[in-house]
């Protein structure tokens, strides 16, 4: 075994017992079409690894209409969705499971408010979202979800 490899999994503290849905280690963060095509990927993943965040996998992903609409099922029937689904297939984005002590906590802390007007001064959709709609980057919102999340992108994939 690699050096890297026992390094990786000191940090991941990897529970093989399926507990894993219970810590907060993991999380999904997508650079949402508009971030990603206006070429501010660089610069957001300088400010999630700058906050301690490890990119444990990558994917540019371009969705599908109803891939976009299954990740984000839960808001099916809102009066933003259609437009949401537009949006999110409207050209790639860039996935990426992540991790930290408290990653879905810190992340959606590191991304801000979901209108970049109410964001926190420094948080990544102050700096690179554009509306309510166009708010550069999604992070998941439990570490439930997460685990969900990840799956729907990297199925199969060993992130450890
Ligand atoms: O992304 P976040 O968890 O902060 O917000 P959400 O309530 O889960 O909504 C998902 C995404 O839908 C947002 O990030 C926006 O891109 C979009 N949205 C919108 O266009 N208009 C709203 N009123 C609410 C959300
Ligand atoms: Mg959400």
């Amino acid at each position: 075994m690699s050096p890297h490899r026992g390094d990786a999994s000191e940090r991941t503290n990897h529970k093989p017992n399926g507990n894993e849905a219970m810590s907060d280690t993991r999380t999904l963060a997508i650079i949402k079409p508009d971030a990603f095509g206006s070429g501010k990927a660089g610069k957001i993943i300088d400010r999630l690894e700058s906050d301690g965040f490890r990119i444990l996998a990558a994917r540019v992903v371009h969705l599908s209409r109803a891939g976009a609409e299954a990740f984000y099922d839960v808001h099916r029937g809102k009066p933003f969705f259609a437009s949401l689904v537009d949006f999110m297939t409207s050209g790639p984005v860039l996935a990426m499971p992540l991790e930290r002590e408290d990653a879905v906590t810190r992340l959606r802390e590191v991304i801000g408010a979901t209108d970049p007007a109410d964001a926190d001064t420094g948080t990544v959709r102050a700096l690179y979202g554009e509306g309510k709609e166009r708010n550069a980057i999604h992070a998941s919102d439990s570490p439930d979800n997460a685990r969900v999340e990840v799956a729907f992108f990297f199925a199969g994939v060993d992130l450890a």
